[in-house]
């Protein structure tokens, strides 16, 4: 059925008509390249616009939506895409923060609460996931993924889809998901974003690609390409990995939709002049040219001179109408512009509650001495620090149509818990100081403004408190700019000014909680050395304050583990856990073997890592069988006790490595995990069952095998404190 109708509507139009199908343009204030769309309405009723971005509301939606079905010739209504990353008006914490719940379903959930909002906002496209293998903090972008692992990453790929999507189309409160950046953009050499990509297929294959799959094996509907080149042709004129890949080899049937002027961006990478970028990218598989207008400019021109054929123009265009067809716009043009559900879907009581649960679940306790953490809310304590009274920062980059204001501060939560005057505060600095870095973060909001008082005197206000406190909270991090697209750094510790008031605060003497709000790893080597606790909070969203309240006071446990490693120092990035064991590994007794004079090889914290306010005793591994066959499965058994003095959830890891293998195989591979909630004293028998996919990997002929032979077995806490067992495959 579908088929025919857009056989039939496809009769009627017009070469240019099908090409401006092809066309997005962004209506609204999101801009994040160098060009902005001009004229749109112009060009929509001239149909001459298949979509629209960065625009919402049922208002605003249904003025387009009434140009493009009263006001053109065939009255195709248009599609409405935004940025809806980490929730749409309730805002969850980044991504890179969701992936440390390791909690998929929790996930999904906040994904389909982000799918109801933002539908009841007029949109039906979601530009996410990002799905995007990122090894390198550098790389501002880590905040927008799951981290550095494939296995993990597929998992909560997986999830957001199907929380965007639903179970099928056409109802109104799921909408069209778009797996990004394809493919490999997570990969810029030297974390610099937009910078070259170069990797084996080897690598490629069993490393990154595996996320991107797993998106479009749940059904994804729509494909975002990346502003990276790979093998030397830009992605969005990669024939090999749109077409071939993608399309052949994957069985995707969606559409493909550009980044923001991707194809206008070809020429600067030197792949040709406009029409010549606009040919490559046709012929390579794209459906859709974001803002860039090339397809617009040249298409018809293209197909007139043989450049590109009419099959593929009416392919790309079919590909668009499918989507329409399927969410059902066809029917109804109006499905998403519901000013009722608007009133009461958004930042509902429901929605305000997951965004607490989720920030909650995604805060890491990188390090608790002492336990000085939980906060005896009987002693005097000092918050010190620009992040505690901050609304602005909580909800973090890439935050869509969420309203900072909406956002409760620390100190508001801590307020609303304990009432007024029950704690110290000083602002102790600003979030950052560094001018140069201010104009470069290009402060819309004006939230970084310095403060009138001069460093030193906020410093010297900072250590009086601290003084009169039994302990102090600090909390400090990144402004929300320093993360996200276009958002790298060379440097990835805490900003000067901020060390500079710990160590102030350090020569007090009190015991020091560091509170952190960032989106990337950040190297905490002094830190860790110099503070009591750390609590990793990311930038938690609409409830960051009450949640981070709650952790802090004990109500909430925390249990979320990192998705990506921390490392030491900046000279050990990339650092992942996945890694290779080369051939020379380190040897404290060797001098020729693989590491650094300055610095361990290991991280400062590893993958997995997350520590509760109890803690848990891992058992030996019990195996089935030490040897299975291809056809056998394997049971991995350990116990779990819960071993401190309140109840905890917590991650149960499994990890394997393939000892002998035809390429080189990493040391270890997360292939199962398990969340827990044990009482205090409890214990329990937790169980994995692993099959022979779960030891496959692509060999150097791209094939997906399994190898006979010895295998490790590990499972513990963390990716480095695991216990350890042996089988083989025959
Ligand atoms: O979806 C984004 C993408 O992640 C980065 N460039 C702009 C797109 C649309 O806003």
């Amino acid at each position: 059925k579908m088929n025919q109708f857009i056989t039939a509507l496809m009769q009627k139009m017009t070469l240019e008509e099908k090409i401006g199908q092809l066309n997005l343009p962004s209506v609204g204030f999101d801009v994040t390249g160098p060009i902005l769309s001009q004229g749109v309405e112009d060009k929509i009723k001239k149909g001459l616009v298949g979509g629209v971005f960065n625009t919402y509301t049922p208002v605003a939606v249904r003025k387009l939506q009434d140009i493009a079905v009263n006001e053109t010739r065939l009255k195709i209504p248009l599609l409405f895409g935004y940025d809806v990353i980490h929730g749409h008006r309730t805002i969850f914490p980044i991504p890179l923060g969701l992936s440390a719940t390791w909690d998929p379903k929790l996930v999904e959930r906040t994904a389909r609460a982000a799918a109801d909002e933002a539908t009841a906002d007029g949109l039906n496209w979601a530009y996410s996931p990002m799905v995007d293998i990122a090894r390198d903090p550098r790389w501002g972008r880590v905040s927008e993924g799951a981290g550095e692992d494939p296995w993990l990453g597929s998992q909560m790929a997986r999830a957001m889809v199907k929380g965007y999507q639903g179970t099928d189309y056409v109802h109104d409160n799921t909408l069209l998901a778009c797996v990004k950046h394809f493919a490999l953009y997570g990969a810029a050499e030297a974390g610099r974003d937009y910078n070259t990509v170069d990797m084996s297929r080897v690598k490629m294959y069993n490393e990154y690609l595996p996320p991107y799959k797993a998106a479009i094996d749940a059904g994804v509907a729509t494909v975002m390409t990346s502003f990276n080149e790979i093998d030397g042709i830009p992605a969005t004129a990669n024939k090999w990995l749109l077409t071939d890949l993608l399309r052949k080899q994957w069985g995707f049937k969606g559409m493909i939709v550009t980044d923001y002027t991707a194809i206008n961006e070809m020429m600067a990478h030197g792949m040709g002049d406009a029409k010549k970028v606009g040919e490559l990218s046709l012929n390579a598989g794209v459906d859709m040219d974001m803002v860039g207008e090339i397809f617009l400019n040249y298409g018809a021109d293209l197909v007139k001179s043989g450049k590109v054929s009419q099959a593929v123009i009416d392919a790309a265009c079919r590909r668009v109408l499918e989507q329409k067809y399927k969410l059902g716009l066809f029917d109804d043009p109006y499905r998403y512009v519901n000013e009722a559900r608007n009133k009461t879907a958004i930042m509902n009581a429901e929605k305000i509650l997951l965004s607490k649960e989720a920030a909650i679940k995604s805060m890491v306790l990188l390090k608790n001495a002492n336990q000085a953490l939980p906060l005896n809310a009987a002693k005097k304590i000092a918050f010190i620090g620009p992040l505690v009274k901050d609304q602005r920062n909580l909800i973090g980059n890439w935050s869509g149509a969420g309203d900072y204001k909406k956002a409760v501060s620390i100190w508001a939560a801590l307020e609303q818990k304990f009432g007024a005057d029950k704690f110290l505060y000083a602002k102790g600095c600003n979030l950052v100081d560094d001018a140069g870095l201010r104009k470069r973060l290009n402060d819309h909001d004006g939230q970084i403004v310095p403060d009138e008082k001069t460093p030193d005197q906020l410093i010297a206000e900072a250590v009086q408190t601290a003084q009169q406190a039994d302990v102090v909270v600090a909390v400090l991090g990144e402004a929300f700019g320093m993360t996200g697209e276009a958002a790298s750094r060379s440097m990835i510790g805490l900003l000067d000014n901020q060390v500079e008031l710990l160590k102030a605060l350090k020569k007090t003497g009190k015991p020091i909680v560091l509170v952190l709000m960032n989106g990337r790893p950040l190297t905490l080597s002094w830190e860790d050395q110099n503070m009591e606790a750390i609590l990793e909070t990311w930038f938690g969203g609409t409830q960051a304050g009450p949640a981070i309240a709650d952790v802090l006071f004990g109500e909430a446990n925390p249990s979320g583990k990192l998705s990506m490693t921390f490392p030491r120092n900046v000279g050990q990035v990339p650092i992942y856990y996945n890694a290779k064991n080369t051939g020379r590994p380190y040897d404290e007794n060797q001098k020729y073997t693989s590491k650094y004079l300055d610095v361990p090889n290991s991280p400062l914290y590893p993958f997995g890592h997350g520590l509760s306010y109890t803690t848990f005793g891992y058992g030996d591994i019990k195996l089935s069988k030490t040897s299975i066959t291809p056809a056998d499965k394997l049971q991995v058994t350990v116990n779990v006790t819960n071993t401190g003095n309140v109840e905890g959830e917590e991650t149960v890891q499994l990890y394997i490595r393939d000892l002998v293998g035809s390429i080189t195989r990493p040391v270890k591979q997360l292939r199962r995990f398990e969340k827990v909630t044990l009482k205090k004293g409890e214990s329990r028998e937790v169980s994995f069952t692993l099959t022979v996919e779960d030891l496959k990997f692509f060999n150097s002929d791209l094939k997906w095998v399994a190898e006979p032979g010895d295998f490790h077995v590990f499972v513990g806490t963390n990716s480095q404190e695991v216990k350890q067992a042996a089988f083989s495959l025959k």
